[in-house]
């Protein structure tokens, strides 16, 4: 890991850039995978290295149209590339999957704070995503594989609602073949032909094979898929400053200027979008907050 890496995390504190960082650069578009239906994996290739931590997220700006924060699914050993998974739901959403190699989007991060991934070395690692809440955690994954060493167990527990809407399919089948990384996908709903799990993510974690004690379990998603998610975790013995979770609010400056993705006491862009789950707990429980 980077020294800039490992200071961002020993932070953690989504520290808010100078406003220079308001400035959206152009950047190209590479490769475009489409990943499901209405979700694409943009490839983006910046004019100077990239650098970001695992859970950061840019701001992408689609010209003539308007911006859209958007988590980093790359690997984060990769400066030469940005890559971003998104969802078609509104406007801005929509034009950046429907992106063709070539086109140029503007962009600006990476914004926000990260998942705790040197923090946790030496610990058991548990990685719980649902449906696009796979995206800001597969930096993780990367991280974790190429330095596999430095880790106890490594679980990662993946739910979508079925399995057309199942991210990074490739991969996800390259890391169950390793032998040093349990990695469980989940259905809600499935067809006959689908031999996998079925159920929600959150009914998974009773079996997992971890130290409680010593784990820490990193969680994005739905935030009701969040919620039992934590319970479950308590219950399976994690302390709350031993989980963390990715909290998305609407965003308009991402710097922390405008209030506009207020949580509680707290702003996502510049508090979050990781944050500690003890530090969250008094108002995570409160919808619409
Ligand atoms: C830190 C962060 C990381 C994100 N990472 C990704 C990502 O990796 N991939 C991805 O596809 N999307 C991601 N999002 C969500 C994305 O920013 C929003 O969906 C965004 O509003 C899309 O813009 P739009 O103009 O297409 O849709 P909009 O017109 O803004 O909204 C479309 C619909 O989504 C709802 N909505 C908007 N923003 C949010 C929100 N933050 N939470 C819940 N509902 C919302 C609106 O109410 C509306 O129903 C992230 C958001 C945050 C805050
Ligand atoms: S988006 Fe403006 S304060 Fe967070």
């Amino acid at each position: 890991m980077s020294t800039a890496h490992e200071a961002r995390e020993a932070r953690n504190d989504g520290q808010a850039p100078s406003a220079d960082s308001l400035l959206p650069l152009p950047v190209r578009v590479g490769r475009v995978r489409r990943e499901t239906a209405d979700v694409a994996t943009l490839e983006l290739r910046p004019a100077s290295p990239f650098v970001f931590a695992p859970g950061q997220f840019n701001m992408l700006y689609v010209f003539g149209l308007g911006e859209a924060a958007i988590s980093v699914s790359g690997d984060p050993a990769r400066d030469d590339r940005i890559v971003h998974t998104v969802r078609a739901v509104g406007a801005v959403s929509s034009a950046l999957a429907r992106l063709r190699r070539d086109q140029v989007i503007g962009v600006r991060g990476a914004y926000g704070s990260c998942w705790p991934v040197a923090g946790s070395e030496g610990s058991d690692i548990v990685i719980v995503a649902g449906g696009l809440g796979l995206a800001p955690l597969r930096p993780v994954i990367y991280r974790v594989l190429a330095h596999r060493e430095r880790y106890g167990r490594v679980v990662v527990l993946y739910g979508t609602r079925s399995p057309a809407e199942i991210l990074y399919r490739r991969e996800l089948e390259a890391w169950r073949r390793r032998l040093d990384v349990d990695i469980v996908v989940t259905v809600d709903h499935a067809a006959a032909d689908w031999r996998g799990n079925v159920g929600v993510v959150p009914a998974l974690i009773p079996r997992i094979l971890v130290d409680p004690d010593h784990a820490v379990a990193m969680v994005c998603g739905p935030e009701i898929m969040m919620r039992f998610t934590v319970d479950a975790l308590r219950q399976r013995g994690l302390a709350m400053d031993r989980i963390f979770v990715s909290m998305e609010r609407n965003m308009k400056c991402a710097i922390g200027l405008c209030g506009h993705c207020q949580f509680g006491p707290a702003f996502v862009c510049r508090d979050g979008p990781v944050f500690r789950f003890d530090r969250i707990a008094p108002v995570f429980n409160i919808r619409e907050i």
